[in-house]
């Protein structure tokens, strides 16, 4: 595991983007795994900035989300493919045909997942997947307790993710109680992880998830697991690092 310790946000998401860029550039066709959430946010921007300047082509490139609240699809403003076409996609030229993430309109769980997963193995897999990290060390939506051999699947959110991601909502009962999203194994398989961590309250599941025991209880744990893995954090999330004398 590679860390980089970013000063503030804007650090963060600098570096962020340029490992992704490095990867867009070394293979223009590569498919890139993303994620919502407003840590990435910042690296998006990055992008679209070095888009804008001529340095990046997304023409080639191919994405695959990581989630989808069921129930919410591009009309809702809260649904993750909305999020994605507003922070990233309309403001670079990648092909609508290349773009994938769950449909949380299909309430057929089942066949929603085989689709989702089908079409990863249709790309060849993910070169680099970006992740963000929720404050109980989930990833996607891979709640505490989830079981690591699982693919896409259908999940019930946790109250404590649920309560953190009511901003996005006008009220908590706004907040979906289902997903879909990629498995602990979808995102083992990918070749390169990328996880960006910002804010002091991050701080316990980074250092839960990097330096505590490999256990479904904290699911970025298992990442410990993956032969190439980048840890790109701020001051602030690496706090409980730092404490414990491990920086
Ligand atoms: C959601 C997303 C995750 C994301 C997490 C943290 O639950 N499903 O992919 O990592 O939120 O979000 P934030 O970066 O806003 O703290």
């Amino acid at each position: 595991m590679r860390i980089y310790r970013a000063e503030n946000y804007q650090a963060l998401s600098r570096k962020a983007a340029n490992i992704i860029s490095a990867q867009v550039i070394i293979k223009p066709d590569c498919v890139l795994g993303l994620a919502t959430g407003s840590s990435p946010i910042g690296t998006y921007r990055q992008l679209i900035d070095w888009y804008h300047k001529g340095d990046l082509d997304f023409a080639e490139v191919r994405t695959v989300n990581l989630d989808e609240y069921v129930g919410l699809g591009p009309e809702s403003a809260q649904s993750y493919v909305y999020f994605m076409h507003h922070h990233f996609f309309d403001a670079i030229n990648i092909k609508p045909a290349n773009i994938h993430i769950p449909n949380g309109l299909n309430h057929d769980a089942q066949a929603e997942c085989a689709r989702y997963d089908a079409v990863i193995d249709s790309l060849g897999g993910i070169d680099l997947q970006l992740l963000g990290i929720g404050r109980n060390g989930h990833i996607g939506f891979n709640e505490p307790g989830v079981a690591f051999e699982k693919f896409t699947h259908c999940v019930n959110l946790t109250a404590s993710t649920i309560e953190a991601n009511q901003r996005f909502f006008n009220s908590p009962d706004e907040v979906p109680r289902q997903a879909y999203t990629m498995g602990i194994c979808s995102i083992m398989h990918a070749r390169k992880i990328l996880l960006v961590a910002s804010g002091a309250d991050k701080a316990q599941a980074v250092y839960n998830s990097f330096f505590g025991p490999v256990t479904p209880n904290v699911p970025a744990s298992v990442l410990q697991l993956h032969q190439d893995v980048t840890l790109v954090a701020d001051e602030e999330a690496l706090a409980q690092v730092k404490a414990h004398g491990l920086l």
